[in-house]
């Protein structure tokens, strides 16, 4: 198991088209834990490939409980898509790893329906989940459309938040 490094904002990477996986090996395997691992590293309850630099659609989740507990109910999801949707929309702050140190409201659709394979290829399946993991999945299946939650924003919005986000990154690049 291994931290990899996170692609940051505003790397191209972040916006490649990605592909599915069809091999369903060892080195798939190894990808999901060291995506877990670098997630964990990271604080984050969700990292998708393409914040590692892998092109291709998968997912590793793992919520919290109520005590903020992680490590006990991660999920690794192969090819997932949101295949339905509530009407209704909640806002909710959301953060992104490859966007360190910003955070913004984003409105999401209540509940999603997610399909997916699991790490032996077998179909699964999130049936209209909401709360933050409905948001979660939303968010990251975002990430395999190359979108990022930034991109919901105002274009003033956006910029604002870019301003902070390079400030950020000026300041935190002074530490290292
Ligand atoms: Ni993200």
């Amino acid at each position: 198991m291994a931290v990899r490094e996170v692609v940051i904002f505003p790397d191209e990477r972040l916006r490649d088209p990605v592909t599915d996986v069809t091999v369903f090996d060892d080195t798939l395997k190894q990808l999901a834990a060291d995506m877990l691992d670098t997630m964990y590293a990271d604080d984050g309850i969700g990292l998708a490939g393409p914040q590692v630099g892998v092109s291709k659609r998968i997912v590793v989740i793992d919520i919290p409980d109520d005590e903020g507990n992680q490590h006990k109910n991660p999920y690794v999801l192969i090819n997932p898509r949101v295949t339905a949707h509530s009407e209704e929309q909640v806002e909710s702050e959301e953060g992104c790893l490859s966007v360190p140190g910003c955070t913004a409201k984003i409105l999401r659709y209540a509940s999603c329906t997610v399909e997916y394979q699991d790490l032996e290829g077998k179909p699964q399946k999130f049936e209209n989940v909401g709360g933050l993991l409905g948001i979660c999945l939303q968010h990251e299946t975002d990430h395999l459309s190359g979108k990022l939650f930034i991109d919901y924003l105002s274009r003033l919005k956006r910029e604002m938040l870019k301003k902070k986000y390079l400030k950020y990154k000026k300041n935190h690049q002074k530490e290292d």
